[in-house]
């Protein structure tokens, strides 16, 4: 994480804060020259200690999740932009039933592969390249997003969680694992995240009902919002 912060992806766009918040649009592209994934695909270093970071980071997390949801009555769960498989490791060493797919970009999937290996998971868990903005999404019963729809605005978020619902089977569950902004405005963890996000992909962090809405427009009806104690909070929804 430190690496990561420290390398140029992050520290140039957000040198460049009094801009961002000037014109309301993320610093990245005028930064690096390209939006941040892009910036990745052109520097598999930088690449590496991103997905690194990821995976240490979604450590936290992925004991929760696999503890909050019981997944045993699905055959398929996709972690939709899941780097390098820790929240879906977690998910499938809970729940022996289930197989998992591992979605995300080439360079992504190819940097996942010793390490899902290294996990001895490699007969349970498939590995797909793709993009989330392509119906190219795997067809389950159940959907992992963690981190996802912070990296974009509204009208990006839209487009994939549309596409996930586009690939999902009937009745199909995604479960949305991200940081909740409290309502009024007080201090939180989430501001700064929400700040990063901004900074660097014209991101946010989302309230409740932002939430709420944005799976309500796009077909998914939200069931419950559990706060972990990692500080993530898992959004249960169902496929309408
Ligand atoms: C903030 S990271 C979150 C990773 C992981 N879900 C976690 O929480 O640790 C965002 C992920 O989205 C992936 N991603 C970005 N654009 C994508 C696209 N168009 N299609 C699929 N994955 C994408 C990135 O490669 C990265 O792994």
């Amino acid at each position: 994480m430190a690496i990561m912060l420290t390398a140029p992806g992050h520290w140039r766009p957000w040198g460049d804060l009094f801009t961002a918040v000037q014109t309301g649009r993320a610093t990245a592209h005028k930064a690096l020259g390209v939006n941040l994934w892009e910036h990745y695909v052109k520097n598999p270093e930088e690449s590496s200690h991103f997905d690194r970071a990821m995976g240490s980071f979604s450590s936290f997390a992925a004991a929760d999740v696999a503890r909050l949801h019981d997944f045993s009555a699905y055959a398929r769960v996709v972690d939709v932009g899941g780097s390098q498989g820790v929240l879906l490791a977690a998910v499938l060493q809970a729940h022996p039933s289930c197989r998992g797919i591992l979605f995300d970009l080439p360079h992504v999937i190819d940097g996942a592969r010793a390490r899902v290996e290294a996990e001895g998971l490699g007969q349970r868990m498939d590995l797909v390249a793709g993009s989330f903005f392509e119906p190219v999404i795997p067809a389950a019963e159940a959907y992992l997003l963690k981190h996802i729809l912070h990296d974009w605005d509204d009208a990006s978020s839209t487009a994939i969680l549309r596409q996930i619902h586009g690939a999902a089977l009937p009745g199909a569950r995604l479960l949305v694992v991200e940081m909740v902004m409290p309502d009024g405005g007080e201090p939180s963890r989430t501001a700064l995240l929400d700040l990063n996000m901004f900074v660097l992909a014209d991101g946010r962090e989302r309230t409740a009902r932002e939430y709420e809405e944005l799976l309500a427009s796009t077909g998914w009806a939200l069931e419950r919002i559990t706060p972990a104690p990692s500080g993530v909070s898992l959004i249960e929804a169902r496929k309408r």
